[in-house]
């Protein structure tokens, strides 16, 4: 295909939005042509920012659909239950699509988009942004190099961070998994997904624990408000919604404008995230909102050959970041995404550290992630090349999607052990 590739955008919220912005890092190899969203400010706003032609914006990705193809790829950044509805009339329109996760947390939607996508000429690509890491690829490099000697056991955690689990998991969109995912499927089919592709083995069977713990009416405070900025107990709670989009040195809007912030308002000024925090539901107290998603997880899994996989997901930290611990028959990998940093340890030898934060161009955006997705995929179209064993195609990303509701089913049963291939077969129909 010749440049530029043109990209329309199915939903310009805050992953639309930011795959469009790539545009500014690959000005000679992309270029958004159309957008759709429910929200007209926002469409207005991705008007402006890429001189898109009037007729090439829309006021629901359905509507955009309804068109002619208007592009070479669909994004398809709507909420996780949308997903394949819109992805699906892409492809027949044949349009290559970049999908975002989950595919979709129903398993007879996946096998529906896997089914039509083999006749269908466009690629899929789900954004497992993490893959595309130089974190993890420099630990896929050393596991594949045998520093470590045979796999033996992995033990990873997720740190949600208290303030993003309030943002995105208690007061925002993935609060209420029927609305849209269980946690493990929505936060965590990354790493589900990184589990499968850095060890090059396929998940045996899944057992999980876990809850809400701290999120609920139950554990109200005495004196706690439904709205923080009129709760008279506001000053002593950490969650208090003007702390963390207001007044904190990291999340606040005093202080830069930061990511939670320009969820609550296109205008992304105090007043307008003031006005959310009145009115809107991030101003709502964080234990007395209608969430069903768990604020602690714990999975065991166990892969192809025997090796292990403990994997721990909390909304209890103060920092949003991933460790990972590799443990092998001659020695150890420790690394996490907050100091980039991998320490590697063969037995018997000095402790070698690599500064991944010094080798990698870009660590913005799931640490150079978002960046590294596009540019892969603007490689395999620009140049008609294949998709390689690091390409997130449908295919690749389904094991992950397995792994992750057959977590949710155990956990809803307190923990039993549910193999994964009669869990496939039963719901592969
Ligand atoms: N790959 C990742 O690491 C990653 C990270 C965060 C979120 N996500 C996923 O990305 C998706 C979007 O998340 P987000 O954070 O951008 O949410 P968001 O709410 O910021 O954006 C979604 C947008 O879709 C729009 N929309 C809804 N229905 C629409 C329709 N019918 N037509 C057009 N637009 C419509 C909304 O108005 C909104 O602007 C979710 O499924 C989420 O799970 C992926």
């Amino acid at each position: 295909m010749k440049g530029p590739v043109t990209f329309a955008i199915a939903g310009f919220g805050d992953r639309g939005s930011t795959y469009a912005s790539m545009q500014r890092l690959f000005p000679d190899k992309m270029k958004i042509a159309a957008v759709a969203d429910l929200d007209p400010r926002k469409v207005e706003k991705a008007r402006a920012l890429y001189g898109i032609p009037e007729e090439n914006c829309f006021g629901s990705a359905e509507e955009m659909l309804e068109k002619d193809k208007l592009a070479d790829v669909l994004v398809v950044s709507t909420m996780d239950r949308q997903h394949v509805g819109h992805a699906i009339p892409g492809l027949k329109k044949g349009y290559h699509i970049l999908l975002e996760k989950p595919i979709s947390p129903d398993i007879e939607k996946c096998r529906e988009i896997l089914e039509v996508a083999k006749d269908c000429p466009g690629k899929v690509i789900v954004c497992h942004v993490l893959r595309y890491t130089a974190f993890y690829n420099a630990i896929k490099d050393l596991l594949a190099g045998g520093r470590i000697g045979e796999l033996v056991s992995i033990c990873a955690s997720e740190n949600v961070a208290y303030w993003h689990q309030a943002h995105s998991f208690v007061r925002g969109n993935w609060r209420n998994s029927k609305e849209t995912s269980p946690m493990i499927l929505q936060k965590s089919c990354h790493d589900m997904d990184i589990f499968t592709w850095l060890t090059g083995r396929k998940c045996e069977s899944v057992s999980s624990v876990g809850g809400t713990y701290l999120f609920k009416k139950e554990k109200a405070p005495e004196g706690a408000g439904p709205r923080c900025l009129d709760c008279k107990i506001k000053d002593g709670c950490v969650f208090d919604a003007e702390k963390i989009y207001v007044t904190d040195p990291k999340t606040g809007i005093l202080n830069g404008k930061g990511w939670a912030t320009s969820i609550l308002s296109v205008e992304n000024t105090v007043e307008s995230t003031y006005e959310a925090l009145r009115t809107g539901p991030y101003g709502r107290c964080v234990y007395l909102c209608d969430n069903d998603v768990v604020d602690h997880q714990q999975t065991l899994l166990t892969m192809e050959g025997g090796l292990t996989i403990s994997f721990t997901m909390c909304a209890f930290t103060q920092d949003c970041y991933r460790h990972f611990k590799a443990m092998g028959t001659k020695g150890e990998i420790e690394a996490d995404m907050k100091s980039n940093v991998i320490h590697v340890r063969e037995f018997g030898k000095a402790e070698e550290l690599i500064d991944v934060g010094a080798m990698a161009e870009d660590l913005k955006g799931h640490g150079g992630g978002d960046s590294g997705i596009i540019a892969d995929f603007l490689e395999m179209l620009l140049t008609g090349s294949e998709a390689t064993e690091r390409t997130t195609t449908l295919e690749n990303s389904m094991q992950s999607h397995f792994m992750a509701l057959a977590a949710e089913e155990s956990r809803l049963h307190g923990g039993k052990a549910v193999d994964l291939k009669d869990f496939m077969c039963y719901n592969i129909k």
